[in-house]
């Protein structure tokens, strides 16, 4: 009796531990304030990303009871201007099928699933179905697509009673992260899906019935670990204004610095078979980003056509430590929304990243950092508005002195941790140091090396965007030929900053802080 009453002790105790864990103030240590992160518990992907009358739609991967990978749900979030969320009920929970995995959604305009209510076309969502049993079991189907819609704009789901509509066949269990796109050339709808090492296409004329129709990339490109998350969308080339393709391939692990990172490929699709551009067929992978942490990124359907925008967002963070790194109540931020380009520099087509417009109505105070025509060593340019753990730069500087081996930014702060990013000169290489940021006992794999990123333009001069939020770095560099995204966990905020220039001179064109207004009330 007495053990049974010390249990019951001991279950209200944890109880309450955990009902405390629940409440979200926003302002943990870490907690970004111009990110989207969950209000608690644990996030990986983004998914169903759509734009639909006036709203921006963000799900993601999610699992309500804890603060690491669970039974997988999709929460819910929309942004009238990609910046300030609201945050609305799970959106999808797991089933008797199984969890609910990574996939996509669509505005299916013209009703060609016939799910349609009162003239209103459905909101279709396309995602993996993760089977438990089966995978327990040794199966190796225990992967399929299914599928859920709606017509009250995406407030509520229902599930589709004929389910799945894709099982897998192949033999091969990882057959997952359905990206759906209308292709206005074949007029039918095109399934994109990572199948263990390569994507596979799947196309249908209805969102309910789906055929094979090709598979692409078993010998090409980065192999390091299994693919996931696939994208396959058209842009119009910046230089040519032709219609090429895109396909994001993330993979994990394998990326550039180690573990997780997105690979991408630039083509044409024909509506059957996608058939890569010279550059992109061999097994040397071009990344999107050549930071630890933007992975599993997609990107939105249904941006009208006045806007034009192909915009992405990825899941800022890492498989090798994503479950231990230092956050409570909640854990994993999404990286800034991001307009893509597609450029074609010196004969071969890449994608160009730059942080959504919609960012600059954050801005505060700006403060413009006294230019020095020829500077060397360490110059203090910390704002006196702004505060350095959530802030903007942008810096214009040219490299005109052959001895100049490195200039970078350094954040500081009294705990005697430091972050550097910038540029190696010599080695011809943007790179991030977070070696000394701080805290990174939680995992050997986390703040070992320094990472790197390899130039796509020759010019002297390096031009650096960079956002600063509590616990992340985001570089664009070049005009965002370059990115580095990076989680940093200082022990005390970082509140100094400094511009070095190492073995000879920089010159600074110009440079600006911005502070940030925080998005969360
Ligand atoms: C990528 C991923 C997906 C999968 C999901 C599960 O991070 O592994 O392939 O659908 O996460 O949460």
């Amino acid at each position: 009796m007495a053990l049974r009453i010390i249990f019951v002790l001991m279950l209200i105790a944890v109880t309450s531990v955990n009902s405390t864990a629940q409440q979200s103030t926003y302002r943990e240590p870490y907690r970004p304030q111009f990110h989207f992160t969950p209000p608690t518990q644990w996030m990986n992907d983004p998914n169903g990303l759509f734009y639909y009358e006036g709203e921006y739609h963000l799900f993601y991967q999610y699992y309500p009871d804890g603060n690491t990978w669970g039974p997988m749900h999709w929460g819910h979030a929309v942004s009238k201007d990609l910046m300030y969320w609201q945050h609305l009920p799970v959106a999808l929970y797991p089933d008797s099928l199984g969890y609910i995995f990574s996939g996509s959604a669509v505005v299916d305009v013209n009703n060609t699933s016939g799910l349609g209510k009162n003239q209103l076309p459905p909101l279709i969502a396309v995602y993996t179905y993760h089977n438990m049993a089966g995978e327990k079991a040794g199966r190796n189907d225990f992967q399929y697509q299914g599928l859920a819609y709606s017509t009250d704009k995406g407030r509520t789901w229902t599930k589709y009673e004929k389910n799945p509509v894709l099982p897998n066949k192949t033999g091969i269990k990882d057959f997952r992260d359905p990206k759906v796109m209308w292709h206005e050339g074949s007029k039918q709808w095109v399934m994109t899906l990572a199948v263990k090492d390569h994507v596979e296409f799947w196309t249908s004329p209805n969102l309910l019935q789906w055929h094979y129709a090709s598979s692409f990339g078993k010998e090409l490109g980065a192999h390091g670990g299994v693919w996931e998350c696939p994208d396959l969308f058209a842009m119009q080339v910046k230089e040519t204004g032709k219609e090429k393709f895109v396909l994001l391939v993330s993979i994990n692990p394998g990326g550039p610095n180690g573990g997780s990172a997105t690979q991408y490929f630039t083509g044409d699709f024909n509506g059957k078979e996608f058939i890569p551009h010279r550059s992109h067929q061999n097994k040397q992978p071009v990344w999107l980003d050549y930071g630890r942490d933007n992975y599993a990124g997609v990107t939105w359907s249904n941006i009208p056509a006045a806007d034009g925008r192909r915009l992405f967002i990825g899941w800022m963070s890492n498989w090798d430590y994503a479950q231990v790194v230092p956050t409570t109540v909640w854990r994993s931020a999404m990286t800034l929304p991001r307009s893509l380009t597609l450029r074609k520099l010196n004969n071969n087509y890449h994608l160009q990243s730059t942080p959504v417009s919609e960012l600059s109505a954050l801005r505060n105070e700006f403060e413009g950092i006294e230019l020095t025509d020829l500077m060397k060593g360490a110059i203090d340019i910390t704002p006196h508005t702004a505060t350095v753990h959530q802030s903007e730069w942008v810096l214009d500087l040219e490299i005109t002195d052959t001895k100049t081996e490195t200039c970078y930014l350094q954040f500081s702060n009294g705990s005697g941790e430091r972050y550097r990013i910038g540029y190696n000169v010599k080695k011809k290489l943007y790179f991030s140091d977070r070696t000394k940021a701080g805290n990174h006992s939680f995992s050997e794999k986390f703040g070992t090396s320094v990472h790197t990123a390899p130039r796509l333009l020759k010019s002297k001069r390096i031009k650096l965007h960079l956002f600063v939020d509590a616990s992340s770095v985001e570089l664009f560099a070049d005009d965002g030929t370059v990115c580095m995204t990076e989680l940093i966990f200082p022990s005390t905020p970082f509140n100094k900053a400094e511009l070095v220039s190492e073995g000879g001179a920089v010159k600074l064109i110009s440079a600006t802080c911005y502070s940030l207004k925080r998005i969360w009330e």
